[in-house]
């Protein structure tokens, strides 16, 4: 262990996303079993300017693997933005004996937790978002349970669609990546799907592919759009004038984010807290935990923040062939 890390703080920043619970478990209960103390942080950077500051202990995360959401709370904070908000997080964590802390967030987050530590507090990042969309790692905290419950809503919107022979636009989480949109439109069989990744989507092929679908016998017509496209409501209203076919638009909304976690989000979510422990109290400062090729890894956090990942095309370009 680091001689200098004896404490340290957890936070859960941004939107939430089930499995953060089982990250915040892993961190608290891996730190204690290296010899440190462990401070929660209750409501992201907010909380920490606030000072919403309390001891945990194994026994403060018991219960809590099965919780959606995050027992921290979580926020989004603008002073925080600001190098005056950085200066004062850092003086407040040296203040109340904080050594390094555990980031439980996105991108956002991330670039946070590199500014303080830049203002001296060695910071991890743990990948905690429902958008998949953290370029370094394979996977993030929250995207299977969102995926399952929205494939879940979907199937249910598809079986009304089939009944009255409509079209149906389904909107669901995603405003600046379309994970969530691909892997339901493949899980759900969608006949259409939106993406932010491919913000010039023609309506006007939308349209001629329902009227040649129906006039190939298909009985419905799913489009899973993701939220930075938008509009369903307006695209509905316009695709019903066009096609003649009666079409409704349901927005999923935050429903995506809460829930029990599943299994997988509770597994990497428990292992990547524990990592971001372990990294700390091994001395490590300004690192990301991702998961890459079949292990747990870390990236310096601006390495991170510069990685690009795009939706994978292979599975764009069979997600239209299954749809034929
Ligand atoms: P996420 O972590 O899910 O991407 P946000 O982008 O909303 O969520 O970021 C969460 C919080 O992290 C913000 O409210 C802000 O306090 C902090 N943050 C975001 N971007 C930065 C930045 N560039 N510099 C410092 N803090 C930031
Ligand atoms: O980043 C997770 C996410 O759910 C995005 O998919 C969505 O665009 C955004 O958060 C919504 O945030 P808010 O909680 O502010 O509505």
């Amino acid at each position: 262990m680091a001689p200098n890390i004896k404490t340290i703080g957890v936070l859960t920043s941004g939107g939430d996303a089930p499995g953060m619970n089982a990250a915040i478990r892993g961190v608290v209960r891996r730190a204690i079993s290296r010899g440190l103390k462990v401070k929660g942080i209750y409501q992201g950077y907010k909380g920490l300017l606030n000072e919403e500051i309390k001891d945990m202990d194994a026994r403060s995360v018991s219960e809590i693997l099965a919780k959606g959401g995050t027992i921290l709370y979580t926020a989004r904070c603008r002073e925080f933005r600001m190098e005056e908000g950085q200066k004062a997080a850092a003086e407040i964590c040296r203040k109340h004996g904080i050594d390094g802390l555990v980031v439980i967030g996105g991108d956002g987050s991330f670039a946070g937790a590199r500014m303080l530590a830049l203002h001296g507090v060695p910071t991890v990042g743990v990948p905690g978002t429902i958008d998949l969309d953290i370029a370094c790692s394979e996977y993030t905290i929250g995207f299977d349970t969102a995926v399952n419950t929205a494939m879940e809503a979907i199937d249910k919107v598809r079986d009304t669609s089939t009944s009255h022979e409509r079209c149906s636009i389904i909107e669901v989480m995603g405003r600046g990546a379309g994970y969530i949109a691909l892997w339901c439109g493949i899980a759900n069989g969608a006949e259409d799907i939106l993406v932010p990744e491919n913000y010039d989507y023609n309506e006007q092929e939308l349209i001629d592919h329902i009227i040649s679908n129906r006039k190939r016998g298909k009985k419905h017509h799913i489009i899973v759009n993701a939220e930075g496209i938008g509009h369903s409501s307006s695209m509905a209203r316009r695709i019903e004038a066009a096609t003649g076919v009666e079409t409704r638009a349901t927005i999923l909304g935050h429903m995506q984010r809460g829930g029990s976690p599943t299994c997988r989000d509770r597994v990497y979510g428990s292992m990547m807290g524990a990592y971001a422990a372990d990294l700390l109290a091994d001395g490590k400062s300004n690192r990301v935990v991702a998961y890459r090729h079949g292990d747990y890894v870390d990236y310096d956090i601006q390495e991170a923040l510069e990685m690009q990942k795009e939706l994978p095309d292979y599975m764009v370009r069979i997600s239209k062939a299954l749809a034929i």
